[in-house]
């Protein structure tokens, strides 16, 4: 068992209470390897954002639980690195977790958030899930996502067809049944490229993010599903072979607004996949006699790295708030 103080990591309270004071968010960035870890923490040190590192039960099954430990420390001293002695907030947490026992095994590998994705059970089959976790995890002062509603997409292991808006009347006996510290929400947003059919309107209910807000009132939410999908790295893709037909996201300008509220966390994947996966592509056709991947995954890492720093700045409002008191 490591504690993840011990790493250099924090949990996610002290950031929400920033966040929901200073009218942003707070950017929950997935990995799975080296170089989007270096991009995160590059784009998040030079632009002194707090952040949160967003690891899968894929991304843990794919880099190896014990090598993800020593890259959170490797995170936090690389940061302290960059940032002249001094290291942003980061947050290690599991993103989806699907049972107690995950969230337990991650809690004792050193994560410092973790959050059980209880969403596709009946509404009291969450809570007393969700409940279990959060009295393990509380023991140990790591913070705790829950879920109500489903988005559209598949959630990892967790399958969801359709959505399901969060019904804004259950939220409090939700957060009265389990003592969460942060409820994920399902207002339109759903995983992946695809989002929205072409020809219909791609918005998100920022009513019903309004109605979830008034019966929970300063209490952190969290939005998954958030990438934007920024059309020109579609084209990048699709001019240099790639086929991505109808790849849409969420509007930027939604985003920022629903940062400016409650919204204190969201979660950005698919818009990463897609900045790595242009540069890459566009080496690949533009260099086809080029073998060595530090060619290729260097100008994915620097790509990254942009991306994030446009988030921050421009989408979430983070930037800047890395040493707020
Ligand atoms: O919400 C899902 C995240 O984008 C993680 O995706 O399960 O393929 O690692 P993954
Ligand atoms: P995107 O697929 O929209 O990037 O969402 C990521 C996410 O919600 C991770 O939990
Ligand atoms: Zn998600």
């Amino acid at each position: 068992m490591v504690n993840y103080k011990d790493l250099g990591l924090v949990n996610t309270r002290e950031m929400f209470a920033k966040a929901m004071k200073g009218g942003y968010a707070i950017p929950a960035f997935n990995f799975n390897n080296m170089e989007q870890l270096q991009a995160i923490i590059q784009a998040c040190s030079e632009t002194e954002s707090p952040v949160i590192l967003q690891v899968s039960k894929g991304a843990r099954q794919y880099a190896n639980q014990t090598l993800l430990r020593y890259m959170a420390q490797g995170a936090v001293e690389y940061a302290k690195e960059i940032g002249g002695g001094r290291a942003i907030p980061i947050c290690l947490h599991l993103d989806h977790g699907d049972s107690f026992e995950t969230c337990k095994s991650c809690i004792e590998y050193g994560f410092s958030s973790v959050m059980i994705d209880g969403s596709h059970y009946p509404f009291q089959e969450n809570i007393e899930l969700t409940k279990r976790v959060v009295d393990f995890a509380h023991q140990y002062d790591v913070t705790v996502e829950g879920e109500l509603g489903q988005l559209a997409g598949v959630e990892d292991d967790v399958k969801a067809d359709k959505h399901v808006f969060t019904q804004p009347e259950e939220v409090q006996a939700f957060l009265a049944g389990t003592g969460v510290d942060s409820l994920a929400i399902a207002i339109g947003t759903s995983h992946g490229a695809y989002k929205f059919k072409p020809g219909t309107d791609p918005k998100i209910r920022l009513d019903i993010l309004k109605e979830i807000e008034e019966k929970i009132p300063g209490f952190p939410i969290v939005l998954h599903g958030s990438s934007s999908v920024p059309q020109d790295l579609v084209k990048i893709i699709n001019e240099n072979g790639g086929k991505l037909k109808n790849a849409i996201g969420i509007s930027e300008e939604q985003l920022r607004e629903a940062a400016k509220s409650a919204v204190c966390k969201i979660n950005i994947d698919s818009d990463g996949r897609l900045a790595m996966t242009a540069a890459i592509r566009k080496v690949f056709n533009e260099k086809p006699a080029e073998f060595d991947p530090r060619k290729y995954l260097g100008p994915a890492r620097d790509a990254l790295k942009e991306l994030y720093k446009h988030k921050v700045i421009n989408v979430l409002g983070s930037a800047g708030h890395a040493f707020d008191k």
